[in-house]
Order: structure tokens, then sequence, then C-alpha cells
């Protein structure tokens, strides 16, 4: 099984991903270390991307996704995923999408705390006017990602045996 931790800025796809596989025992990748330089200059400079830049992208997510179900593995990999047709690049019969939910203004405060990282708080809102909640026909499942981390990874692992 592939899960993509997927949401806005700050809902803690990096945080709780690391640790989830970490308890699980699985691969972990961090989908934003396969952005481009160019799109990463980008997002530095608070200028969001456009479907131009997240296609290639999205392919490479899609990439190690195929890898891991290649070689029989399970992995946990970060990816926003906010458009279904970007989910539709990584869409496989083993990926889950788990939606990571938290409240703008909480988005709002981890982003302002957070140092040393090209997403700044100017784009949390086209990100989540771009957001396309996951419907009810896309495999997967939907966590509060507001409380601490242990309770949220907590509530992954028991979804997954349902999932
Ligand atoms: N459950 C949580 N409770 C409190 N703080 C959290 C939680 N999850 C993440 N954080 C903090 O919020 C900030 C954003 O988390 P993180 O970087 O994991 O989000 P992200 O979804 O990967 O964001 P981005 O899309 O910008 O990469 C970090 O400073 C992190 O330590
Ligand atoms: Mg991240």
């Amino acid at each position: 099984m592939i899960l993509v931790l997927m949401g806005v800025a700050g809902c803690g796809k990096s945080t709780i991903a690391e640790q989830l596989a970490q308890r699980l025992g699985w691969d972990f990748a961090e989908g934003d270390a396969l952005h481009s330089a160019a799109s990463i200059a980008k997002m530095v400079g608070g200028h969001p991307l456009d479907d131009a830049d997240r296609l290639p992208w999205l392919h490479r997510v899609a990439e190690w996704i195929d890898g891991e179900i290649a070689f029989g593995r399970s992995g946990v990999v970060t990816c926003s995923a906010l458009k279904r047709s970007y989910r539709d690049i990584l869409r496989r019969d083993e990926v889950r999408f788990v939606y990571l939910a938290v409240d703008r203004d909480v988005l709002a405060a981890r982003i302002a705390a957070r140092r040393g990282h090209f997403m700044g708080t100017t784009l949390l809102d086209s990100q989540l006017d771009t957001l396309e909640l996951p419907g009810p026909d896309e495999l997967g499942f939907t966590v509060d990602a507001t409380g601490p981390p242990a309770g949220i990874i907590d509530g992954i692992i028991s979804e997954l045996g349902s999932a």
C-alpha cells in the first residue's frame, strides 16, 4: 500500500508522513524534494505554481510510487495533490489518499511560526482556493490533523485496517 499524505501548506504532511513511515517501518519520500529548482525559486518569491510547473513534479511523484509498487514495497509520500486531476496522475489500485484536514487559522499560525521553509503565508490562500477535496469515490480517507502528531498517526493507522 502507498499512502499519499495530502492537503494544503502547513497541514502537517511532512511532519506526519515521516513519523508515520517510521512507526510502520515503511519507505518515506518527501514530495517537495522532487520539485525543480525553478519551481522552488518561484515559491520562495511568493508566486504560486501553475499546472505547467506542477505536472512534471506530479509525474516524478508517480514514478516514486511506481517504483515502490514494482518492488512490492509499502510507502508514505507527501504531496499536496490539491486537484482531482493531480490525484489522477498518482492514482493506482495500491494508493490511498490521506487528506489532513486543518482549519485556516491553525494553518496560518503554523506557517507563520515555521522557519527555513520555502512556503510562506502568502501562498496559503492560493492553495485553499485551488484545493478540491477528495471525493467519496476516491480511495482514501480524511483525518482531523489539528491535534498532536501522535494522535493523528494513531488515527491513520487505525483507518488502514479498513482502507
Ligand atoms: N499536528 C501538529 N500539531 C502542531 N504543529 C504541527 C503539527 N503538524 C505539523 N506541525 C507544524 O506545523 C508546521 C507545518 O508542518 P509541515 O511542514 O509538516 O506541513 P506540510 O503540510 O508539510 O507543509 P508544506 O506543504 O508547506 O510542506 C511545522 O512547523 C510543523 O512542525
Ligand atoms: Mg512539507
